[in-house]
This record gives structure tokens, C-alpha cells and sequence, in this order.
């Protein structure tokens, strides 16, 4: 938890060290399913990957990347009840590349969107023990590239992260 913490703040700060490759979207989208496999499949939960293949290179660091993909697919499978699956979608939208992952899980908690992405932040749905870093983690992650994320509630229950980077020029 001190080492998330910690990281937060040197990528806040602009202190983290990072490289700077061209990376492909489905290659960090891969690597997250990949390390996620035995998890999703304890909980029953399967990932849909869309898109993501044809979507051209960002720049940045592609172990920072992974783990910003890491994380918020780590929460979708978490807040998936059994036998669903989280969709995974690339698309392409003016200079950037946007990868919505979408659950149909509990969705987000009541007035949460303006806190998810705070440290420490853990809604009344959260589950087993997370310290509420890892979407701070994530956000931290895409900023330093130049990026963003954003949540969103789905019509007909779940919740959707938008995860945007800028296109490597
Ligand atoms: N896919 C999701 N569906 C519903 N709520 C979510 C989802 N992802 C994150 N949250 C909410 O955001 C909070 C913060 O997430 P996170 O920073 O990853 O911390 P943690 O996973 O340790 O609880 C969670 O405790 C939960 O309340
Ligand atoms: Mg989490």
C-alpha cells in the first residue's frame, strides 16, 4: 500500500521515471486479460475484447500503461457477478485512442464519480481488501501521458470506465 501510495506521488509530482516507446493499445489490453485469466475464471467472469487491435500506437510506458489497464479491468471482474462478462472496446476519436471497459456489475455507489479516482477513496460496494489506490494509480497513470479517465454508470446496471490517451505523432 506504501509502495501505491508512493507512486501516486512521484507520478503526480512528475518524478516517476518513464519511458517513452510506442505501444500498442491491444498489447497493454492483452497483458491485463492475460494476467487477470485465473481470477476471472475463479469468479466466473470472461472478457469480450473488441477493437483494440486495430487501433493504432500510443506513446509512453508500457509497464505503467499495462497496469493502468490492469487495475481498472481488476475492478470490473471484482464487481461482476458470476457468469458475466466485461466488455472491452477500442475505438479511435479525433488524436486519441479510448478503451471503454464496461461491467454489469453493482454499477458505481450513489455520488461517487467526483471520488472514485481519490486516494484511498472505497465506496460502500468495495470488496475483500483494496486500500483504494488503484484507480488513483490508474488516473495518475493516464494523466502522465497526457490522458484521462472517466466513469460512468450504464443504463441497465454496471459501470463503465473510459480509459483516453493521445495518439503517439
Ligand atoms: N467496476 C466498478 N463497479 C462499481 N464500483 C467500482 C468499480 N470500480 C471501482 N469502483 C468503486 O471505486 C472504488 C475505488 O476503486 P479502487 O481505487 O480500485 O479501490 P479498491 O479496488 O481498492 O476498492 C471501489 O471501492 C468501488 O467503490
Ligand atoms: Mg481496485
Amino acid at each position: 500500500m506504501v509502495e501505491g501510495l508512493l507512486q501516486v506521488a512521484r507520478l503526480e509530482s512528475g518524478t516517476q521515471q518513464m519511458a517513452r516507446e510506442d505501444v500498442a493499445p491491444s498489447r497493454l489490453v492483452e497483458s491485463a486479460v492475460t494476467a487477470l485469466d485465473v481470477q476471472a475464471r475463479d469468479a466466473g467472469v470472461r472478457f469480450d475484447v473488441a477493437g483494440a487491435a486495430e487501433l493504432p500506437s500510443v506513446r509512453g510506458d508500457p509497464d505503467k500503461l499495462a497496469q493502468l489497464f490492469l487495475n481498472v479491468l481488476d475492478n470490473a471482474v471484482k464487481h461482476s457477478p458470476r457468469g458475466a462478462t466485461v466488455h472491452v472496446r477500442g475505438e479511435r476519436d479525433d488524436g486519441a485512442v479510448v478503451v471503454r471497459v464496461r461491467d454489469a456489475g453493482s454499477g458505481l455507489p450513489e455520488g461517487a464519480q467526483a471520488r472514485l479516482f481519490q486516494r484511498f477513496y472505497r465506496g460502500e460496494n468495495a470488496l475483500r481488501n483494496g486500500a483504494g489506490l488503484g484507480l488513483a494509480i490508474a488516473q495518475a497513470i493516464a494523466q502522465a501521458h497526457g490522458g484521462s479517465i472517466t466513469a460512468a454508470n450504464v443504463d441497465g446496471g454496471g459501470a463503465e470506465f473510459a480509459v483516453r490517451l493521445p495518439l503517439a505523432t
